[in-house]
């Protein structure tokens, strides 16, 4: 069992960590504040290879291991939440299933584009009425001629506005239950697809979220990915390994919002010392610290299943609820340090309290993940 990071994962670490400093830190407030998509970033992270992490480098991936890329995701989220998940739900969510469902020519056609970071990808199964019930959607696409046509719509999802390909869940067979779901590929300019308004969000402003409607919408029949009836699946496969970069963000807020409390309980003087000399302060450091590294095992070794073909769902799982309600927990604690500044924009730590919270609640609830934790227990 080996604890560190290869000489390549530093490498990227290190490479990350200094692109969120110069790049990121400095317009995260600004962004947050004015809720702005950080359009700017896309490119410059398509250089250093940060839209395509874990794929292979002939399709314009940066061919690193998932444990890289969560060691991106952490070092981004550190800097600002917003952009990690910007990353996560292309990554992730879009160009994932992709690369491991889609034929040689929607590989051909999109997945190169969304790792090489041409193009920006979204995941779209959440319904008004089909939330943690992920199987309750009501969204159909039925065969007639060489196209399938959508109806239905969908919410809450990220990228929505921005994205330039969508993976669609929707039921080709309603009798059949799970069974009868289908996944598609849909471009962004499929005629009948329109994108609704942006959320107005407690927190990862800087993110876009947003309804989908699908009125008679017209594919192609070769946008199915997988097999009719294999959308769920493919759906809660895709989650399997969203869930770990959820988590991998969240332990990026935790760590960014210790550094904060670090450094502010170093130079806050109150009675005559910095804060830091209370013993009051320090146990709060030190079980923020506890925490974090807990939700950093938690995370890497979840990654490192799902590098070594081992399976990956419920260490995911696992990984997430545990590194979210630490996310949430330390940004608390960070607040609580910096005392009624902690409360204002003039300090990060409010905005990784807003951030953290969502941790908890997208890619599945901490409910979902104990669902799936207790179902793997009692099976
Ligand atoms: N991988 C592959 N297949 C899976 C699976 C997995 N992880 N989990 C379940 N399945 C399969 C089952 O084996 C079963 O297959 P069979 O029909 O062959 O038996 C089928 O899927 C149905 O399984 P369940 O009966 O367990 O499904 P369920 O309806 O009880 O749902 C659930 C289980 C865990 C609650 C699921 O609905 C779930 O994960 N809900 C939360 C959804 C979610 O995370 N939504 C977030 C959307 S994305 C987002 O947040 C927005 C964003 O852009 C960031």
């Amino acid at each position: 069992m080996n604890f560190e990071l290869t000489e390549e994962q530093l490498l990227i670490q290190e490479m990350v960590r200094e692109f969120a400093a110069t790049e990121v830190a400095p317009i995260a407030a600004e962004i947050d504040r004015d809720h702005r998509f950080p359009g700017e970033l896309i490119p410059k992270m398509a250089k250093l290879n940060i839209m395509g992490v874990p794929f292979p480098e002939e399709y314009g991936g940066a061919g690193a291991d998932n444990v890289s890329y969560a060691v991106v995701l952490e070092e981004l989220a550190r800097a600002c939440a917003s952009t990690a998940i910007i990353v996560s739900g292309h990554t992730s969510l879009a160009t994932w299933p992709i690369f491991e469902f889609g034929t040689p020519a929607q590989k051909e056609k999109y997945a190169r584009k969304l790792a090489d970071g041409t193009m920006l990808g979204a995941f779209a199964l959440t319904e008004p009425g089909a939330g943690t019930d992920a199987a309750a959607g009501k969204s159909t696409a039925e065969l007639v001629g060489d196209d399938y046509v959508l109806n239905g719509s969908k919410i809450f999802i990220t990228n929505g506005a921005h994205a330039d390909v969508f993976i669609v869940t929707a039921m080709t067979n309603p009798a059949a239950g799970t069974r009868g779901i289908s996944a598609f590929v849909v471009d962004k300019d499929a005629p009948g697809l329109s994108v609704g308004e942006e959320e107005h969000k407690m927190g990862i402003k800087a993110s876009s979220t947003t309804p989908l409607y699908f009125s008679d919408c017209h594919i192609p029949k070769e946008a199915l990915l997988g097999q009719e009836g294999k959308g769920f699946k493919i759906a809660m496969a895709t989650l399997d390994g969203g869930r770990i970069g959820v988590a991998a963000q969240a332990l990026g807020i935790a760590q960014g919002a210790l550094d904060a409390a670090i450094a502010y309980a170093k130079e806050r003087v109150q009675f005559g010392k910095p804060i830091a000399a209370l013993q009051a302060i320090q146990w709060m450091l030190a079980d923020m610290a506890t925490e974090i590294d807990a939700a950093r095992l938690l995370v890497y070794r979840a990654a490192w299943y799902k590098d070594n073909g081992l399976p990956y769902g419920i260490a995911s799982s696992m990984a997430k609820l545990f590194a979210s309600e630490t996310a949430t927990r330390v940004a608390g604690k960070a607040i609580q340090i910096h005392g009624g500044y902690g409360y204002t924009e003039s300090y990060p730590v409010e905005r990784a309290y807003r951030d953290a919270k969502v941790t908890e609640l997208y890619e599945g609830t901490s409910e979902v993940q104990r669902m799936v934790i207790a179902g793997s227990l009692l099976r």
